[in-house]
């Protein structure tokens, strides 16, 4: 079969950049530990979340000096616990699960990000160090009233 030279040199092209894609994800996944938030993929029965310790009392627990477990419950249109306080210098553990749809846990001003999906337990640390009032916003569309589901983490002096 005949090709043209620009052909073959354009799928060149394409190979190599799959490549060089490929090869900076499986760099950063192994050298700098970069993963997706769910790695060891927890899931819950999402029609069971409010029956399931620890998320029946989500809430912020205590686990060592300046280290803490916060278990997040999303429900249209709230995250539940709506408020907690840590001392900065804090770590927080983070795990987030949703009842009904599909909602996004963020924390603009701490680079926290996380997709929450009912049946599963996204995770991810976080440590405070500046004190202030961070707001936690939902950044997937979950319905009319999507705009006003958020809920605060106060970090103390
Ligand atoms: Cu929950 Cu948008």
């Amino acid at each position: 079969m005949h090709m043209l030279r620009l052909e073959k040199a354009w799928i060149a092209l394409g190979l190599a950049t799959m490549a060089a894609f490929f090869i900076t994800l499986i760099t950063l996944a192994v050298a700098a530990d970069l993963n997706t938030p769910n790695t060891d993929g927890m899931t819950i029965d999402p029609a069971k979340v409010m029956q399931t310790p620890p998320f029946d009392k989500p809430g912020l627990h205590q686990i060592g000096p300046h280290l803490y477990e916060a278990y997040y419950v999303g429900q249209i249109f709230s995250w539940r616990p709506n408020q907690l306080s840590v001392p900065a210098g804090s770590t927080v553990k983070f795990f987030v699960t949703a009842v009904d749809v599909v909602h996004g846990f963020t924390i603009p001003d701490a680079d926290v990000n996380l997709e929450i999906m009912p049946g599963w337990v996204s995770e991810v640390d976080k440590t405070f160090k500046t004190p202030g009032d961070y707001l936690i916003l939902c950044n997937q569309y979950c319905g009319a009233g999507h705009a006003g589901m958020y809920a605060h983490i106060e970090v103390t002096p």
